[in-house]
């Protein structure tokens, strides 16, 4: 089997690589990245580790069709996982993350659309398309849209928050809008705009696409900055013995997702028929969350180090509570996370603290005074 990993030099497609390579001994990949973010150092372990002839590097720019399409031949899967993966820069720079990801999403369907028409496409879109977070209410046979109210939608604890509502598990696909009224930034358009090509090509041309709405996803090898990839920044951090800032109160709570099962659940999205034009929440759920306390305490008692905590005002559209329901993923491909919280954080620290003269050279950003 041969599978092509656009951001194959990433967190999350060195993984998904690797979950292939060791799954399927007759596989081959071909990572695309254009080394923005881990300057070849993910693709580095692969090619060590299981050798040039399963795994190759294409240096390529998923905006630039031309230099990807004659990759594509022979293709049996294709997981498009390249993007630009921060909210603060696509508010920064907003033309460059529609390129990136929607024009770059686009160029990626068409090269399947032209070469490799029955390989499944597993895209990597966002809890971020939900925004603002807006609830679909029905009262008297009227269909209603209620926003997330901060202050009433959440119980404050003594570390974390939670849901008022006690039958809410998490958001669902069903019942919670995607793009507007409920959109609150470049990025989440940008993504949102990726999952409408992807149910286009399918619904237009039979190409067998999937959408993954990602919330935390975190891990060994992963280079975590400010803005993305909270778990594995905070680590960093503690571990450097630098501080951190808290924006809000730091009880605000996520669920979180160890990549090891992140890239099982990629391989059964691919595998399963059913899930051909659908879209999931993948996240660790229910079972697996965690607030920014919660975790710096945690981080404490695996390395015996906490960063100090600055506090700033809260983000614009950030949630107190976001979990993501994973019943659909869970009804369609009988798919579980494994790795707990307590299991995966170990795993990061240890990662983290035997990789941190490498993360420093790799994201020198860490070293940065806050
Ligand atoms: N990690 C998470 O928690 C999370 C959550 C939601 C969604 N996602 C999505 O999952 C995907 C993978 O994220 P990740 O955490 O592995 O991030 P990552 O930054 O480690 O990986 C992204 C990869 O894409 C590459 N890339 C960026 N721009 C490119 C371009 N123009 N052309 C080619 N390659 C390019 C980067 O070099 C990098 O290797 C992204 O699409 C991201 O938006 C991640």
């Amino acid at each position: 089997m041969n599978v092509l990993i656009t951001g194959g030099d990433g967190f999350l497609g060195s993984h998904n690589a690797e979950h292939i390579l060791k799954t399927y001994s007759d596989s081959k990949v071909i990572l695309i990245d254009n080394l923005s973010r881990t300057h070849g150092n993910n693709s580095k372990y692969l090619i060590d580790k299981y050798g040039p002839d399963r795994v190759k590097l294409v240096v390529a720019d998923v905006r630039n069709l031309d230099d990807m399409l004659p990759h594509f031949e022979n293709i049996d899967r294709v997981y498009h996982m390249a993007a630009q993966v921060t909210m603060t820069e696509s508010l920064e720079k907003p033309l460059y993350d529609y390129h990136v990801n929607s024009t770059g999403t686009m160029n990626v369907l068409e090269c399947v659309r032209l070469k490799c028409p029955d390989a499944p496409v597993i895209y990597c879109s966002t809890n971020k398309v939900y925004g603002d977070i807006v609830r679909i209410e029905s009262k008297n046979e009227k269909i209603r849209y209620r926003k997330f109210d901060q202050l009433k939608d959440f119980i404050e604890k003594q570390d974390h928050y939670e849901y008022a509502d006690p039958n809410l598990l998490g958001i669902t696909e069903e019942g919670f809008v995607v793009g507007p009224p409920a959109a609150n930034c470049p990025y989440g358009a940008s993504k949102m705009a990726g999952e409408l090509w992807m149910r286009n090509y399918h619904d237009s041309y039979g190409l067998k696409t999937v959408c993954a709405r990602m919330s935390c996803i975190y891990g060994t090898r992963q280079y975590g900055c400010e803005d993305q990839g909270w778990l594995s920044w905070f680590t960093i951090r503690a571990i450097l013995g630098k501080n951190v800032i808290f924006y809000g109160d730091g009880k605000q709570v996520r669920d979180a997702l160890y990549c090891t099962d992140h890239a099982r659940a990629f391989d059964l999205m691919a595998k399963t028929p059913k899930c051909y034009g659908e879209s999931f929440n993948l996240g660790g759920g229910p079972e697996n969350t965690i607030s920014l306390m919660q975790l710096l305490d945690l981080i404490e008692e695996y390395t015996g180090k906490r960063s100090k905590v600055k506090y700033a005002p809260w983000r614009h559209g950030d949630q107190r509570v976001y979990i993501s329901d994973i019943t659909k993923l869970q009804k369609y491909t009988n798919w579980n996370p494994q790795v707990t919280i307590h299991e995966g954080v170990k795993k990061l620290v240890d990662w983290t603290e035997k990789n941190i003269e490498k993360i420093k050279k790799v994201s020198p950003d860490v070293l940065r005074n806050l």
